[in-house]
């Protein structure tokens, strides 16, 4: 569990700006927030990520800046900023971006970002920017 330090407190707002400017890795998402169950994440992607899935919950990916698509067995999606899409449970998917993208996601806590699909690119849970 993450220590108290690292929550944000409650007399200010999260800036998605300032949180992005703290870190640089890609893959990698950082908890802003928690919503009840769940966590608000921010993550920057570059390249591609591996076919995955989630069997027991959906996941929302808005993108902030950039450009990025995900690609499904029957399809791609692509979203720029202001696009939001849900991936439905169970479904497997890509995440790719052709250049840095910056993506806010929001899942259950506990969430693996590789899915079923553990390896290089699996990241820390709770990591809190
Ligand atoms: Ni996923």
């Amino acid at each position: 569990m993450p220590s108290d330090a690292d929550k944000p407190d409650h007399d200010s707002a999260i800036n998605l700006a300032d949180k992005l400017s703290l870190f640089t890795d890609h893959w990698s998402p950082k908890v802003i927030a928690e919503l009840n169950d769940y966590q608000i994440k921010l993550v920057k992607l570059a390249g591609e990520f591996v076919w995955h899935k989630h069997d027991h919950t959906d996941e929302m990916f808005l993108c902030l800046e950039g450009q990025m698509k995900i690609e499904f067995r029957a399809g791609t999606v692509e979203l720029s900023p202001g696009d939001l899409y849900v991936v439905p449970k169970g479904i497997e998917h890509k995440p790719a971006a052709a250049r840095e993208c910056h993506v806010m996601i929001i899942e259950p806590t506990g969430v693996v970002n590789t899915g079923e699909r553990v390896g290089t690119l699996t990241a820390p849970n709770d990591k809190w920017v």
